[in-house]
């Protein structure tokens, strides 16, 4: 979380960091501050709890020059949001400013230190110390700025993106990276640096990412310096960036979460494209034809991941045990990486992770590594942590998704499990080539069928403002569509702070059912596939308990729609496609409901897109 921007040129930097800023918004937004080094070599620091809105309020009536310059917008780990503890931080001189993405661990043992030899400290933030110890390193060693981060980093224990910058040296800002994200782009005699490439890509496309422990000495007028904390000299390869502008546009919705729903059926094709061959006979996915073996010799998959993309690895248990029967076990990355898990060399790990850069995946990642087992990736974000500490992987090609509640990405992972078990199973010969050819050529239809769903957008918002006031939410379904129901209530949770617990329909009786009365909305997914009797039953019971029941049912249903109180009709498909299409209307239903409630849909309270703290 956090999300960190810089810019060294010939250009006035303030705007420039701003927008940068507003495009890292996702990263955390509970405080934003910059830094600026003018003309003559004064450093200043601006900042505000709050938006970068606020900050810019802040900064409306002041004097603010300067061609190099820093800022940050905050997700607060140590220290409340507040002024103070909001970055950029000083130095005890005010002779260094610095930002920071991550977490200092070892920042307690640091601070009592450094407050031992005279420093004093402004903010309760773990970030704070940092910038004291890199000052206390400088003077003591009398080295250069560059070598005092060096130093200071040898001692620091944790994660950071951080960029660093110096009263008398008005030239160069110093940045480093571990565990953090942090990419530069290169332009003409000018020189970006951010959390992520958004912030970068108006400029230009030209970008390295910097590796774990690696500094960059990033100056106007040469090309960026790239050491270890070691002192090992690096050269890096400048990446070429594909996306484009307008991805990160909100293209006339009002919210990216809405573009992202309505930009599905689009996604989906992208996702397959070049995957699924015309004739819908074979399904290529180079990251499991190239290590053929390890999926035919796997004693165990275990998905690994967090939150919506959990979800996703939940449907993937299903996929993988129905088709190449497999057993799978779906794990939070953070529960995973501290229990010490029995991991078997011939299991395979696949880790989901939209970002790539969720920091309790990555370390899940790096434990399984160690364990020797092989890694599989499905990642969003070209380039990121998990993406590049995989052994192999699946990008799922949706482009930058904005909005902090996931969508699209959500979408597009199921395809890639889709395709990933329907691959491996062909080369097990688990599934028979009549199943299998029938099976791709749903899976190519269900863009068409998706877009037929969100036709259906007015029709929910209208069902939406029913809802609107309902203090607490239920969301059931079985076999495929359990995770499904609880994405749905994530949704809920996420965007419109209402309670909503999502359940195996038939686990009702075992104690939720004791929730049901005439105020509580059940939303039940209630497709005509294999259980559909069974959830007709699992619907009675709600509606004898005078339950409130949305169902979300396949065309042409007589059954449930004289049980329910309302439906949403959604074409039909195979089962294991079917969370595709019931999570349309769930994603909408939520959208709506959060904007009747006149929540801040894209930035939801207390949350962050981009998880970087464990
Ligand atoms: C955060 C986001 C969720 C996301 C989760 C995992 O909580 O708000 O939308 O599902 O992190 O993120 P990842 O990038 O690993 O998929």
């Amino acid at each position: 979380m956090c999300g960190i921007v810089g810019y060294i040129g010939n250009k006035e930097a303030y705007p420039i960091l701003i927008k940068g800023l507003h495009r890292l918004e996702y990263r955390g937004y509970d405080s934003a501050g910059v830094a600026l080094t003018d003309k003559n070599g004064k450093l200043s620091i601006y900042k505000a709890k709050g938006r970068v809105a606020d900050l810019e309020e802040f900064c409306k009536d002041k004097n603010i020059s300067g061609n190099i310059g820093i800022a940050h917008t905050r997700w607060a780990t140590h220290g409340e949001p507040s002024n103070q503890n909001a970055h950029p931080h000083y130095s005890e001189s005010e002779s260094i400013a610095l930002i920071h993405n991550g977490i200092i661990e070892n920042y307690a043992v640091l601070k009592e230190q450094l407050i031992r030899n005279g420093y004093h400290f402004q903010s309760s933030t773990d970030t704070e110390v940092m910038v004291q110890l890199i000052e206390y390193v400088k003077t003591l060693n009398k080295v250069d700025l560059c070598t005092a981060v060096q130093l200071a980093l040898n001692e620091i224990i944790g994660a950071y993106a951080i960029a660093v910058v110096e009263k008398d040296n008005p030239d160069q800002i110093i940045v480093a990276r571990k565990s953090s994200p942090l990419v530069l782009g290169i332009g003409e005699d000018e020189y970006f640096i951010a959390s992520d490439a958004s912030p970068i890509i108006e400029y230009t496309n030209r970008v390295i990412y910097l590796e774990d422990e690696e500094i960059a000495v990033v100056s106007r007028h040469e090309p960026p310096r790239i050491i270890t904390i070691k002192n090992v000299e690096k050269t890096h390869e400048i990446i070429q960036l594909e996306m484009n502008l307008s991805q990160l546009e909100k293209g006339g919705y009002p919210h990216f979460m809405l573009k992202e729903i309505f930009e599905q059926p689009q996604t989906l094709r992208d996702c397959m494209r070049g995957r699924i061959d015309v004739s819908c006979q074979h399904v290529v996915l180079s990251g499991i034809i190239d290590h053929r073996e390890r999926f035919v010799n796997a004693r165990r998959i275990i998905i690994l991941a967090c939150g919506t993309s959990w979800h996703a690895g939940l449907v993937g248990k299903y996929l993988f045990e129905t088709f190449c029967r497999i057993p799978v076990d779906v794990e939070y990355s953070s529960e995973f990486r501290y229990r010490n898990p029995v991991i078997y060399k011939d299991d395979i790990i696949i880790a989901i992770s939209q970002s790539g850069e969720t920091a309790d995946t990555l370390a899940a990642v790096e434990l399984a590594r160690q364990a020797g087992a092989f890694v599989y990736g499905i990642c969003n974000v070209v380039g990121s942590s998990i993406a590049r500490n995989t052994h192999s992987g699946s990008y799922t090609h949706v482009g930058p998704e904005i909005g902090v509640a996931s969508t699209k990405a959500f979408t597009a992972q199921l395809v890639v499990l889709s395709m990933m078990s329907l691959c491996i199973a062909r080369a097990l010969k688990t599934v028979d080539d009549a199943h299998f050819f029938r099976l791709l050529q749903e899976l190519n239809r269900i863009p068409d069928k998706i877009e037929k769903i969100l036709k259906l957008n007015d029709a929910i918002k209208n069902l939406s403002k029913i809802f609107t006031y309902a203090h607490n939410f239920i969301y059931l379904g079985r076999g495929f569509n359990y995770p499904v129901a609880l994405e749905g209530a994530l949704k809920l949770k996420e965007i419109s702070y209402i309670h909503a617990e999502g359940y195996p329909a038939a686990e009702m009786k075992h104690g939720p059912i004791a929730l049901i009365d005439s105020e509580m909305p059940v939303v039940a997914i209630a497709t005509d596939n294999g259980m559909y009797e069974k959830v007709i039953s699992n619907i009675q019971e709600i509606k004898a308990r005078n339950g409130r029941v949305i169902a979300v049912v396949s065309e042409n249903d007589t059954v449930v729609k004289s049980i329910a109180d309302y439906v949403i009709e959604i074409p039909a498909t195979e089962d294991c496609f079917d969370p595709l299409l019931t999570t349309i209307p769930l994603q909408l239903l939520s959208y709506h409901i959060a904007v009747n409630k006149k929540r801040d849909v894209d930035m939801p309270r207390n949350l962050a897109k981009s998880v970087t703290v464990e």
